[in-house]
């Protein structure tokens, strides 16, 4: 949830700081710090809000030195404050740290430092680390021992940046179920929760697996695992162009990876058909034998990637005649799943990082599941531990909200349906060639709908008083009005709810009056009539309809106040182009309503905490 970077080398390091810091402000802002060391001292500059507001601070009070941690935070205990900013440093400054993550036993030791002496500035969990190291290495611990001592003792997750004012040209980090890599630089390396804080310096890095401990120096890296004995790592290179993350010219980073949503389906087409249709899927050694083994699937995710799963169980369920489970991973662990060596568990998660994606994949794969990963970040946990990866190609997404990975991620779905159905014999050549001539459409179809910017527009300007919005579908048209609900409520902050369109007069339809707006998508032609009724039982209560419908559907327009066409096209493939519209929609509604559409209120990019 919160963003963690760190220098150490011949450049001055609150620049590098700063410009890390940046990239990772959709991890988290609401304060942001720098520690630098300098002279033998620790010199700290943090504060409430922006990374803006740090570096006015700074600008104030300049920092130099060439070894530095920085933190972009997204509270977890604490209120955001200038005090429960990081990093936090030990008592004495001797010992400065940032933290993502939760250490769930602080208290335990808070109580053990106070009644030794130390005083607490900051209600974190993190500055009782700091203080605990500081506890031991004064007791005569070599820091690094130190620091392995802490480790030992806490519980919960972590991706930690360790300074110690004695030792000014060495920098400790370390990670349990909290991403951080160590950039190799030449003659400079870096810390960083996430790649874009440091592509402008590198593209190589060790991934930090649980529990190791890395010393890093200027012209070194020595990285230990929970035993202390040295490991020795293969260095990753990221592929990623330093473009990727930034704007290129777009307001914001939501818009721009919306519009790069042609060239994500593209790419995640390329290459998946041979000239017979028969799709192949690097990663994926899930052939007929393997099938015959598997009695039973789960797909589990988090948000929007929870949604491109129920997309994926729709599929299977329908086109490969196999139940599949789809499931909440924050519910999953607590409901005793049925979990076996017959069971085959597929996570989805644009991050690979996701807490309770990851607990969830770890409890399938420890009771003997096959876990399949899919997956956007490289490299990520997810990819790491999973026994088949399928990446989805989309790039580093930098907005809160996602949405190139969910387009990447239903692509996914659609070509692991197809090749399910065809490895188990479900689906014949015609039907297959049939889908690929559609698939390979895609692109240029979210084209067509990106070129609708200005009906779009004029849509969220006609519909922004409303007071509650509803979508409501059937079927496949169902999930992606979920999807489409999130994107309103996390950047618009619109109260709005997906509804099984048939589900209404069960209760919610109470809720219907003449400042409800109701999204009714009508994709699916063979629910249309059954979704028409829905939509005139909320009409004839005073709401108003905003219809996704595919063309050439005229008989809607009786119906609905507005009616967005999306391209014909397959049945199953219109949710990913109904779901385009709806990004739209919810981006203009928040900027329309003076939202900050890159950093909504309250949340973060990634959920690297339960
Ligand atoms: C979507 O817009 C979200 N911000 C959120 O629901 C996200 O999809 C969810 O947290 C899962 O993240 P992951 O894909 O990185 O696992």
């Amino acid at each position: 949830m919160c963003g963690v970077v760190g220098y150490i080398g011949g450049r001055d390091a609150v620049p590098v700081l700063i410009n890390g810091l940046t990239k990772l402000e959709y991890r988290g802002y609401d304060s942001a710090g720098v520690a630098v060391l300098n002279d033998g001292r620790i010199n700290i500059c943090k504060t409430k809000g922006r990374i803006q507001n740090l570096q006015d601070k700074l600008l104030v009070n300049p920092l130099q030195g060439h070894v530095g941690i920085g933190h972009t935070r997204w509270a977890t205990h604490g209120v955001p404050s200038d005090e429960n900013a990081h990093p936090h440093p030990s008592g004495d400054r001797k010992i400065a740290v940032v933290h993502n993550g939760i250490i769930e036993n602080y208290m335990e030791f808070k109580e053990e430092l106070e009644a030794k002496g130390y005083k607490f500035l900051s209600e974190t969990d993190t500055e009782t680390v700091a203080n605990l190291i500081d506890d031991y290495y004064r007791s005569g611990m070599d820091i690094l021992d130190a620091v392995f001592k802490v480790l030992d003792r806490i519980e919960g997750s972590y991706a930690l940046g360790v300074l110690c004012s004695d030792f000014p040209d060495q920098l400790i980090a370390a990670r349990k179920d909290s991403p951080l890599v160590v950039g190799i630089g030449d003659g400079e390396n870096f810390i960083a929760s996430d790649m874009p804080a440091i592509l402008n310096y590198t593209k190589n890095v060790y991934l930090l697996d649980d529990k190791e401990v890395a010393l890093i120096k200027a012209d070194s890296v020595k990285i230990f695992d929970a035993d202390r004995n040295e490991v020795k790592k293969d260095v990753f290179t990221f592929d990623w162009d330093i473009e990727a993350a930034e704007k290129n010219g777009y307001d914001h980073f939501m818009l721009k990876e919306i519009f790069e949503q042609p060239k994500v389906v593209k790419d995640n087409l390329s290459r998946r058909f041979d000239s017979n249709g028969k799709v192949t899927l690097d990663g994926i050694k899930l052939g007929k034998e393997e099938l015959a083994n598997i009695n039973r699937i789960y797909i589990c995710a988090c948000g929007t990637a929870y949604y491109a799963g129920l997309i994926g169980k729709y599929l299977i369920e329908r086109m490969v005649r196999i139940p599949v489970n789809s499931e909440m991973a924050s519910e999953f662990r607590y409901k005793e799943p049925l979990i076996d060596d017959k069971t085959l568990m597929i996570v989805v998660s644009q991050s690979g990082e996701t807490a309770d994606t990851l607990a969830a994949m770890r409890l399938a794969k420890e009771k003997g599941a096959r876990v399949m990963g899919i997956v956007n970040a490289v490299g990520s946990s997810i990819a790491r531990e999973a026994d088949d990866v399928l990446y989805t190609l989309a790039g580093p997404e930098i907005a809160v909200a996602s949405t190139k990975a969910f387009s990447a991620q239903v692509v996914a779905m659609y070509l692991l349906t197809i090749h399910l159905a065809q490895e188990l014999g479900k689906m014949d050549e015609k039907t297959t060639m049939e889908i690929k001539g559609y698939m390979e459409e895609l692109p240029s179809l979210v084209n067509n709908i990106l070129a609708k910017v200005p009906v779009i527009q004029r849509l969220t300007q006609k519909y922004i008083g409303s007071k509650n919005v509803f979508y409501i579908g059937r079927g496949l048209d169902y999930i992606v009005g979920m999807e489409g609900s999130l994107k309103l409520k996390e950047i618009a902050y619109l109260h709005s709810e997906p509804y099984a369109a048939g589900e209404l007069k069960h209760g919610p339809i109470a809720l219907i009056e003449d400042t409800t707006l109701v999204v009714g998508i009508v994709t699916q032609e063979e629910l249309f009539e059954k979704t028409v009724s829905n939509i005139r039982e909320v009409k004839a209560r005073g709401a108003r309809v905003l219809a996704i419908a595919m063309e050439g559907n005229k008989e809607i327009e009786k119906y609905a106040d507005d009616v967005f066409y999306i391209p014909r096209t397959h049945w199953m493939l219109a949710p990913l182009l109904a779901n385009i519209p709806q990004q739209l929609f919810a981006y203009y509604m928040a900027l329309g309503l003076g939202n900050d559409v890159d950093k909504p209120r309250n949340l973060a990019k990634s959920v690297t905490v339960e």
